[in-house]
């Protein structure tokens, strides 16, 4: 059973601030990014009540200080969310150089050239990003880049300006979906999530709602190619399959059996799998997030393959691991040549970083003998209960505390 969307999530909870109000939400995911944006929020004010395992209720009707803790907010990526919002509310926030897995260089002048345009001033000293402005205004925003990030930044900091936002080549990932529907939810007026040009017309005012995260693309593409890589018969639930139509197709590519159902998707293998090339591509392309467990099942299918990755510049850093448990790869550039191997052998490897560890994971399970993966934690912020959601597929997993 697939849980709720990381990337929306972390989203979705520094969003909570743009109102003086109470918002519950719902299918939440058990991750360490989660419990960070939490201990966040509180530092500014909010009240975090969990209703259970999977729902929150956020009260952000205190929010006593703009200036975001930088030794949490420099720990990961999305504390960059909380711009956004206190920028709308208050007018002014101070937060550390968002941080995150290392996959190069992971600028955020896209956010800061939205920021501009609406009419703040940002200055960055002393790794902290301060943001201000005395109100904010429409704008039209063609970003540089396709990002994830920054769409969804300017679009929760434009919510409340005055006049009409266009924001044009942005990200149509699921999550940026998701997030425009839950401001819609609070009484924003968001057209055109999922398209390259968003329209956001200013309202006076958002209130609070119930809102239910979006079920995980990554961690259900994950469990996918999990399933092909050992050969076996894995239906994953409380899915989207239209999200995950590249991966579904790849593996359909190499000759894996992929069945849709309303909110499932069944993954067998019933003959030997063929190599492919894979191009990693915003939004419908084939997701950089399970890049490497795809390289993992590309490691042990017969024949060669290219797997390249175009969105971030350093994520085959897996690929030494891989070779420690006998894989045969070649890093040329942003490009891993994959020689498929009979088998894996287990070994000591690292979890370089959050799908990597969940790459390694999917190498310990296809691999002879024992594989440890060593700095788990780096798992622990995307995957919830991920050796539980194994183990109950009848893997040999465990966690061992030391
Ligand atoms: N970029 C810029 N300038 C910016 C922002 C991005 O040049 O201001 C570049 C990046 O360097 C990169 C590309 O644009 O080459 C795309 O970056 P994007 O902004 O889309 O990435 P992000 O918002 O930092 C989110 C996810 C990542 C995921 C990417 C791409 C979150 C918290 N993180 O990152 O997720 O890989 O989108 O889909 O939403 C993960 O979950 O493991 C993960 C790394």
């Amino acid at each position: 059973v697939i849980s709720g969307a990381k990337n929306a999530a972390v989203a979705i909870l520094p969003a909570t601030l743009l109102i003086d109000g109470v918002c519950t939400i719902e299918n939440v995911p058990n991750i360490s990014d989660i419990k960070i944006s939490c201990e966040i929020l509180k530092k500014l004010g909010a009240k975090i009540t969990w209703q259970d395992e999977h729902t929150i209720t956020i009260d952000t009707t205190n929010i006593t200080t703009t200036k975001a803790p930088l030794d949490l907010t420099s720990k990961f990526r999305a504390s960059y969310y909380i711009i956004g919002a206190m920028l709308s509310r208050k007018g002014e926030v101070e937060v550390g150089m968002p941080g995150g897995c290392k996959l190069g260089a992971r600028p955020i002048d896209q956010h800061i050239k939205g920021f501009e345009a609406l009419g703040a001033n940002v200055t960055i000293e002393h790794g902290a990003v301060l943001v201000e402005a005395e109100s904010l205004k429409a704008a039209n925003i063609f970003f540089d880049v396709v990002s994830v990030g920054a769409t969804i930044n300017v679009m929760i900091a434009a919510t409340m300006a005055e006049g009409t936002t266009v924001l044009e080549n942005v990200a149509k990932e699921p999550h940026v979906v998701d997030v425009a529907n839950f401001l819609n939810s609070m009484g924003a007026d968001i057209k055109g999530a999922g398209t390259d040009v968003i329209r956001i017309k200013g309202v006076n005012e958002l209130v609070g709602c119930n809102y239910s995260v979006i079920p995980d693309q990554i961690e259900a593409g994950t469990f996918m190619i999990a399933a092909a890589a050992t050969k076996g018969d894995v239906t994953i639930t409380n899915i989207i399959p239209k999200h995950l139509e590249s991966i579904s197709a790849k593996l359909i590519e190499m000759g894996a059996i992929v069945k849709e159902g309303d909110d499932s998707v069944r993954v067998t293998v019933d003959n030997e799998l063929r190599g492919v090339n894979v191009k990693t591509a915003p939004y419908p392309g084939f997701p950089t997030d399970v890049q490497q467990p795809m390289s993992v099942l590309l490691s042990i299918t017969k024949g060669r393959s290219l797997v390249t990755e175009s969105i971030w510049e350093n994520r085959h850093k897996h690929t030494d691991e891989l070779k420690k448990m006998g894989a045969m790869i070649k890093v040329e550039g942003r490009t891993a040549i994959i020689d498929g191997v009979e088998k894996l052998e287990g070994a000591k490897v690292i979890a370089t970083d959050l799908r990597a560890g969940a790459a390694m994971v999917i190498a310990g399970l296809i691999a002879n003998g024992e594989t440890e993966i060593v700095d788990i934690e780096h798992i622990d912020r995307g995957y919830p209960h991920i050796e539980e959601k194994f183990r109950s597929l009848g893997a040999d997993i465990r966690r061992v505390v030391r």
